[in-house]
């Protein structure tokens, strides 16, 4: 593996640990706010993002590179509102997005084969991650981000997954 893969690699980590940090601290918020079916989709896409870092951590273990694991900063414990929270997590899922696609760019280049592999599972992730955030998002504007609109969304959510959208292979990490 190339050191700027491999450096690369180790730096992703942050964003799938913070992503993972900061949905915990949105589904604590949600439970608070007494939006029980928002608090399992964000409890659920929490643990996710562990399974992406562990991921990336295998892939690196396997292939006996040096993993580094980063330091997390404390996300933020409130949200001006639902939709405000959800336009982060669609935020912050395009940023993972944008670092995946340089990896993948990185490792093609490198001619790193199971690196291209590895990377082209989170490609399709990805996909599947933003349109679950755009989807619940653009359901908020739909239905108001108060009141009997949001309940009905919330109860949506209740299964820990977004209507219409296919359930994220993330699971068997
Ligand atoms: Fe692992 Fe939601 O990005």
């Amino acid at each position: 593996m190339t050191k700027d893969l491999l450096k690369g690699l180790n730096e992703h980590l942050e964003l799938e640990f913070r992503a993972s940090h900061e949905y915990l601290a949105m589904s604590i918020w949600l439970a608070e706010h007494d939006l029980p079916g928002f608090a399992t989709w964000m409890r659920k896409q929490s643990g996710d993002e562990l399974l992406h870092a562990q991921r990336i951590i295998n892939h690196l273990v396997e292939r006996d590179q040096k993993v580094a694991l980063p330091a997390i900063a404390a996300p933020p414990a409130s949200w001006k509102s639902a939709e405000a929270l959800c336009e982060h997590v669609l935020k912050n899922e395009q940023e993972v997005t944008a670092s995946i696609n340089e990896l993948y760019a990185m490792a093609e280049k490198a001619k790193d084969r199971p690196g291209v592999v590895m990377l082209q599972w989170f490609v399709t992730e990805q996909m599947e991650e933003e349109a679950a955030a755009r989807a619940v998002l653009g359901r908020i504007r739909l239905a108001g981000n108060t009141g009997v609109g949001l309940l009905m969304i919330d109860q949506e959510l209740a299964g820990g997954s977004v209507p219409g959208v296919p359930v994220s292979p993330t699971n068997t990490a």
